[in-house]
C-alpha cells in the first residue's frame, strides 16, 4: 500500500478497503497526460515564483525521465500505487529527492484527474475523427464509382423503388458526416482546462491559470471551479456521440449481412474479412459485420452505467467520478476497432453489379412510376395506383415482370397505356428521371458526390 494521505490517520487501511479503492489498475492508462499536465503545472508554478527554476528544471527533468523511462519499459508502473497521479508524484519523490515534494503546491487530484481525463479524451475524439474520416473515404470512393449500380430500394425490407448503389452508400455519408460535426461539436465545448480548480475551491496561491490553460492546448481555463472538478459532460456527450456512430455501423452491418447472405449475393465479403464453420465447410461467415453489430451493445452500456453513475452526485467531486474510467476507456477502444475494421471490410468487399441490377427488375420497383406515367396521361394518381396494383397481380400470376407484358396486355387493363410505356418503366429511366437533389438520378448524385469530395477536401 502507497498513499499520499496517511497523516492523518492512526490505522493503517484495510486492505480489501484499498484494494476496493484503487484505480491504479485502470488509470495507469493516463500515465502520459498526467506527467505532461504536472509539467506544465510546474512551468506555470515557477513563471508565477511559487517554485524557483531550479527546482523547476530538477522536476521537469525528472517527469520527463519517467515518461520515457515508462515508455520504453524500463519503469513499471506498480500496482502497489493507490493511483496513477500518487505514482508519478513517489516515483518522482524517489528519484529527484526534496524539489518533488513540491509539485503538488496549488493542485489537487481532483483537478489534476479532471485534466488527465479531458488530455485523454480530447485526443481520443480526434482519432475517432481520423476514423470517421478514413470510413468517408471509403464509401465516397464506392459512390463515385456506382452511380450507375442499379439496385433495389427498400422499406419494411420489400423491394420499394430502383435507386442506384451509391445513392444507397450517400445515405451512410450522411450518417457519418453528422457524426464527424459531432466530434467537432465535443472538442470545441470541452477543450477549457480544469487545472487550478484545487479540491473544489480554487487556491490561495496566484496562479496563472490562462498560461497552463494555454500550454496545454486549452482554448482557455473553466470558469468555476466547483464544475471543474465534478464536470464529466464531455464524456457523457462523447459516449453518446460514439454510441450514434455505434448505432450507424451496426444498421450498416446488418445491411452487410443481409447483402452477404446466400439469398441476396449483392455482396461477397472478402476472405481477408471472413470466418469458416469448424463443422461447415461451405461456410463463409460475415463475423465482422456480426461483431460490430454485436458490440454497439457495449458502448451504449458505457454511456448508460455513466449517465446513472452521475445523476446522483452533489457537487463538488466525489468518489463516484472515478466510475467514469474504465466503461469510457473500453467503449473508446470498441468504437476505434469497429470503425477500423469495418472501413477495411468495405473498401475489399465486392459488389455482385449484376445481381442487384436482376433484383431490382424482378420485385416490381418500377411500379410507382408505371402509375406515374398514367397520371403524366390524364389518370387521377388514386385510380392509377388501382390500375397499376392489377397489373402487379397478373404479373405474379403469370411469373412475368411489367416490362415483360404484351401492349395488348397493358391495355387490356387500361387503354391508356401506349408503345411509350416501356421507355417509362424502363430501370435507368426510372432511376434518371428523379434529379432533385438528393434523389439518386445521376444527375443529382453527381453534384452530390461533389459537394462530399470539397467537404472531404476541406476536413
Ligand atoms: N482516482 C481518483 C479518480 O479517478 C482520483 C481523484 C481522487 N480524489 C480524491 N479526492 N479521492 O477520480
Amino acid at each position: 500500500m502507497a498513499q499520499l494521505w496517511g497523516g492523518r490517520f492512526t490505522k493503517e487501511t484495510d486492505q480489501l478497503v484499498y484494494n476496493f479503492n484503487a484505480s491504479i489498475s485502470f488509470d495507469r492508462k493516463l500515465y502520459a497526460q498526467d506527467i505532461k499536465g504536472s509539467i506544465a503545472h510546474v512551468m506555470m508554478l515557477a513563471k508565477q515564483g511559487i517554485l524557483t527554476d531550479t527546482d523547476k528544471e530538477k522536476i521537469i527533468d525528472g517527469l520527463e525521465g519517467i515518461l520515457a523511462d515508462v515508455e520504453r519499459g524500463k519503469l513499471e508502473i506498480s500496482e502497489k500505487y493507490e493511483d496513477i497521479h500518487s505514482f508519478v508524484e513517489a516515483t518522482l519523490i524517489d528519484r529527484i529527492g526534496e524539489p518533488g515534494k513540491k509539485l503538488h503546491t496549488g493542485r489537487s487530484r481532483n483537478d489534476q484527474v479532471a485534466l488527465d481525463m479531458k488530455l485523454y479524451t480530447r485526443d481520443e475524439v480526434h482519432l475517432i475523427d481520423n476514423l470517421i474520416e478514413e470510413l468517408l473515404r471509403a464509401i465516397l470512393s464506392i459512390m463515385e464509382d456506382n452511380t450507375e449500380t442499379f439496385m433495389p430500394g427498400f422499406t419494411h425490407l420489400q423491394k420499394a423503388q430502383p435507386i442506384t448503389l451509391a445513392h444507397h452508400m450517400g445515405a451512410y455519408f450522411e450518417m457519418f458526416k453528422r457524426d464527424h460535426e459531432r466530434m467537432r461539436d465535443i472538442y470545441r465545448r470541452m477543450n477549457t482546462c480544469p487545472l487550478g480548480s484545487g479540491a473544489l475551491a480554487g487556491t490561495t496561491y496566484p496562479l496563472d491559470r490562462e498560461y497552463t490553460a494555454k500550454l496545454l492546448g486549452f482554448d482557455g481555463p473553466t470558469l468555476n471551479s466547483i464544475d471543474g472538478v465534478s464536470d464529466r459532460d464531455y464524456l457523457i456527450e462523447f459516449l453518446s456521440a460514439l454510441s450514434i456512430v455505434m448505432m450507424h455501423l451496426s444498421r450498416f452491418s446488418e445491411e452487410v449481412i443481409i447483402w452477404n447472405s446466400n439469398e441476396y449475393q449483392f455482396v461477397e465479403i472478402d476472405d481477408a474479412y471472413s470466418t469458416g464453420s469448424s463443422i461447415m465447410p461451405q461456410k463463409k461467415n460475415p463475423d465482422i459485420a456480426e461483431l460490430v453489430r454485436g458490440k454497439t451493445g457495449r458502448v451504449y452500456g458505457a454511456l448508460m452505467s455513466l449517465l446513472t453513475t452521475m445523476k446522483g452526485i452533489p457537487l463538488a467531486y466525489n468518489k463516484d467520478m472515478q466510475e467514469d474510467k474504465e466503461m469510457t476507456f473500453d467503449a473508446i477502444d470498441t468504437a476505434k476497432g469497429c470503425l477500423a475494421l469495418f472501413t477495411g471490410m468495405l473498401r475489399t468487399m465486392q459488389f455482385k453489379k449484376n445481381n442487384m441490377e436482376t433484383s431490382a427488375k424482378n420485385g416490381f420497383t418500377n411500379a410507382t412510376d408505371a402509375a406515374d406515367y398514367l397520371v403524366n396521361h390524364g389518370v387521377a394518381f388514386r385510380d392509377a395506383h388501382g390500375i397499376v396494383g392489377q397489373l402487379v397481380l397478373y404479373c405474379i400470376e403469370k411469373g412475368i415482370a411489367l416490362d415483360d407484358m404484351t401492349l395488348e396486355e397493358f391495355k387490356s387493363i387500361s387503354p391508356v397505356f401506349e408503345e411509350d410505356i416501356y421507355e417509362a418503366i424502363r430501370m435507368d429511366t426510372c432511376v434518371n428521371k428523379r434529379v432533385t437533389i438528393g434523389a439518386p438520378g445521376k444527375k443529382a448524385m453527381t453534384e452530390v458526390i461533389k459537394i462530399y469530395k470539397k467537404y472531404l477536401r476541406e476536413y
